[in-house]
């Protein structure tokens, strides 16, 4: 089979694993060919394409980043898209495509699954935040590193008796914080799902230092005041619709101080959760995914996306995927909250 590939949306650790899988079993079990698509679905759509057999794909395991490229474009807002994709791939012969993204470009993958084309997702995201699969390689690896960042930040916090605040990616969905502040021990930890009053996160600061201790708050960048406490923010918006988030972790910054009279920092850990080598946790999962939607393909189990439930590799159909995003639940949030102060 001639299987093209593509890796779209935000990068994560994991992704190359994913790409190694895929081509190895492909090539070694099926005899398959393969058309590295560049850039998500920019490749498609503009026909940019390199090689990708057996000889790319060695020595990139532990590689973070991916070596097709990726991006954010999205193929039904450009001119006649969907059609200029399709064409590409009968130009080119490929018979099928392996899909591998978060929300955004699991949905263009579910869109032209519709047109005919045999399609497998694989989902990635460090934000673990979709739906059908309990884990999405490239989280382990986002959490690990939030996590050495909090216990670096504890001791300098507590030789200067400020109060840390560490902004964590995550625009919907607070994973990242959530598993992050509790592994690194945080005394409040701010979602998206679960609105803050700054008074509270004040008084759980002013509670830490009186028992001799500096707070840690890690906070996520979706993170949201109750409506009408703190000024709002926005921002410019990608292909997809999405707000451009930055700045939460500032804002509480001056706010604690202020409120407080406690000095406060504040650390954005930005794009340093997504690159890197990814854990061994993220290479495992990301191999297994690569390995099953290639089987997935051969035995006509299209439309489909890859999924991780419990210890099993399943597969979910695409639009299943892509319907709902998996937030943090108020019982998961419950179990930090027991740490606040
Ligand atoms: O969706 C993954 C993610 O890392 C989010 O956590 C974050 O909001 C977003 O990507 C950042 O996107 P960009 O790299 O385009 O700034």
């Amino acid at each position: 089979m001639r299987i093209g590939v593509l890796t779209g949306g935000g990068d994560c650790p994991g992704l190359n694993a994913v790409i190694r899988a895929i081509v190895r079993k492909g090539v070694q079990v099926y005899g398959d060919e393969f058309v590295g698509f560049r850039d998500g679905w920019r490749g498609p759509l503009e026909g940019d394409t390199m090689t990708l057999d057996v000889a790319a794909v060695r020595g990139i395991l532990p590689r973070g980043g991916t070596i097709l490229g990726s991006s954010r474009t999205n193929p039904y807002s450009a001119d006649d898209g969907e059609r200029r994709v399709l064409d590409t791939v009968r130009r080119l012969g490929v018979e099928a495509l392996v899909v591998v993204g978060g929300e955004d470009t699991l949905s263009v993958a579910t869109k032209l699954a519709t047109t005919g084309l045999p399609v497998v997702g694989v989902p990635k995201t460090i934000d673990n935040d979709l739906g059908a699969t309990d884990y999405t390689f490239g989280f382990d690896t986002a959490v690990t590193v939030a996590t050495e960042a909090i216990d670096r930040l504890h001791t300098t916090a507590e030789s200067h008796h400020r109060v840390l605040i560490v902004e964590v990616m995550g625009r919907h969905a607070g994973w990242i914080a959530l598993h992050s502040g509790l592994a690194g021990g945080a005394n409040v930890i701010l979602i998206p799902e679960r609105p803050f009053r700054i008074d509270a996160v004040c008084e759980f600061i002013e509670h830490r230092f009186a028992s001799h201790y500096a707070p840690i708050v890690v906070v996520a960048e979706g993170a949201l005041p109750v409506e009408g406490t703190l000024p709002s923010r926005g921002g410019e918006v990608d292909a997809f619709g999405h707000v451009r988030l930055s700045g939460i972790g500032n804002l509480l910054e001056s706010e604690i101080a202020d409120r407080t009279g406690q000095e406060a920092r504040a650390t954005v850990l930005g794009h340093v959760q997504r690159g890197g080598s990814p854990t061994a946790f993220d290479r495992v999962l990301a191999t297994r995914f690569g390995l099953a939607a290639v089987d997935a393909l051969h035995d006509g189990n299209v439309g489909q996306m890859v999924a991780l439930h419990g210890a099993s590799v399943e597969l979910v159909p695409l639009a299943e995927a892509t319907a709902a995003l998996k937030l943090v639940p108020p019982e998961r949030f419950a179990e930090a909250e027991v740490f606040f102060g």
